[in-house]
């Protein structure tokens, strides 16, 4: 029986009933949903709204239902109209008109607002954590190749010389940027839509900060239509989650580029790629892959949520319902890609030698060979002529600046010295971008340090 069936004459229609039900999908939500009325019921007990004795009674049985439900005891009634019905109507079953108490001074409106919030926050935890664990693992990586050169490209074009370890790193910054975006979504998800009711707050003398308090959030929402009616907490964890995604896939498709044949800078691991079923020779990054498709996937659920919010009016609509299924996915999507694709990073093995040779055979050090010019008093336009001038010579005679003769070098222009071949050894090119920021090996490892530090000091202030 509906909870709201006083009004109504006839029983749903069936197929109805399933296009209007949302249990298949907010069943997750269980638990949220029963610590959110423990603390509801202790506070209609505290305010004297109902009595203590049946507050206790209230939630000494929802956690009979949550253990039930955990241990497998209690199935969740598929035909049941959402999770909150069920609950309800399960502790009913159990303690009558005392379970028909726990809905006092409430609304299924603020009810799902703070489920789904609950729900967020013990999810982002994980989410934070599965980062730091990447995080750690390219930190690792990067600490064996920071003398390991490779190209660096622009217009994936090779450019100048850069090192693996420099490489890995740039995904460090970008990943703590999207801890940083996540715990900042936690802080405003951190708020109590309880007392909300369904649009106009509640008569009875409720105390909001007391329910808010003990389900550990600090903030109870300041109107109470904005309370049950705004899913910005779900759509700003969908785009945090996005931005991450596209991390992800850009790591992804290089990785793809680098274990290609053209590249060969990485081999993936046999545990962490897959065979062909009719090329014998295959070994395909499917991992990689699947982590670039899915970003498309979580891509999808923020532009649902956001579509889905645009054009509604003040204050509960049904289209919200929507809003779980969009954001379960966006969250199971990413946390299924960061369980993926660290071990593959983790096992990856780096092969130097092709690095190496793919940067001596790019003129990764011709910026370098201007400098060099430039140093002996040459302007740097003058300077950057001649080289591409020596560069057209090497490409058409073979040759690399690494295997130019002294004679060469100054038929180009008599300031070339012995020095020059110091000058444009890329390892040295690579030491001397000492800039902050700058592939310089010892530059790189300060870096990882610095990386490992905040990771640390990320777990002192929010976990
Ligand atoms: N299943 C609903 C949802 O997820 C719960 C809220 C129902 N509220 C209502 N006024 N019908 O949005």
């Amino acid at each position: 029986m509906k909870l709201w069936s006083g009004r109504f004459s006839k029983e749903t229609d069936k197929k109805t009933n399933d296009f209007n039900s949302s249990i298949s999908f907010d069943k997750r939500l269980y638990r949220q949903d029963i610590e959110g009325s423990i603390a509801h019921a202790g506070m209609l007990g505290k305010c004297s709204i109902i009595s203590e004795e049946e507050a206790n009674q209230i939630q000494k049985a929802l956690s009979e239902i949550l253990r039930e439900i955990e241990e497998g005891k209690l199935a969740i009634d598929q035909t049941a109209e959402d999770i909150h019905t069920f609950i309800e109507g399960e502790l009913t079953k159990r303690l009558g008109d005392a379970g028909k108490r726990l809905h006092t001074a409430r609304s299924r409106n603020d009810q799902v607002a703070l489920d789904t919030r609950l729900y967020l926050l013990s999810e982002i935890d994980g989410l934070i954590g599965l980062i730091k664990g990447f995080i750690s693992t390219l930190c690792q990586k990067a600490e064996s190749h920071l003398d390991t050169v490779m190209p660096g490209y622009t217009h994936l074009q090779r450019a100048q010389p850069i090192t693996f370890a420099h490489y890995l790193m740039a995904y460090c910054e970008m990943l703590l940027r999207d801890i940083d975006r996540l715990y900042d979504a936690k802080k405003r998800a951190a708020v109590s839509p309880l007392g909300s009711g369904a649009l106009a707050g509640t008569t009875y003398p409720i105390d909001r900060e007391f329910t808010a308090k003990s389900l550990g959030l600090p903030a109870v929402a300041q109107n109470s239509l904005d309370g049950v009616s705004d899913r910005d907490f779900a759509i700003e964890t969908a785009s945090a989650l996005s931005i991450l995604m596209m991390h992800l896939s850009r790591f992804s498709e290089e990785i793809i580029l680098f274990a290609s044949w053209e590249f060969k800078f990485i081999e993936l691991d046999d545990a962490f790629a897959t065979g062909s079923s009719i090329m014998p020779q295959k070994k395909n990054p499917d991992i990689a892959e699947l982590v670039r498709g899915k970003t498309g996937r979580v891509y999808g659920d923020l532009i649902a949520l956001l579509t889905m919010m645009k054009g509604l009016p003040l204050a509960y609509n049904k289209d919200m319902q929507e809003d779980k299924e969009a954001l379960f996915d966006a969250i199971d999507t990413a946390k299924a890609c960061l369980e993926a694709i660290t071990p593959m990073a983790a096992t990856m093995k780096v092969l130097p030698k092709n690095m190496l040779r793919a940067a001596a055979e790019g003129f990764l050090n011709a910026t370098d060979c201007a400098d060099y010019l430039v140093k002996k008093g040459l302007p740097f336009r003058d300077a950057y002529k001649i080289v591409g001038g020596m560069v057209a010579y090497c490409i058409e005679k073979g040759k690399t600046f690494e295997t130019l003769t002294l004679e060469e070098y100054r038929t180009f222009s008599p300031l070339f010295g012995e020095d020059v071949f110091e000058a444009v050894s890329l390892i040295n090119c690579v030491t001397s971008r000492r800039t902050v920021g700058g592939p310089a090996p010892e530059r790189v490892k300060e870096h990882i340090e610095k990386v490992k530090a905040k990771l640390r000091e990320r777990n002192d202030t929010h976990d």
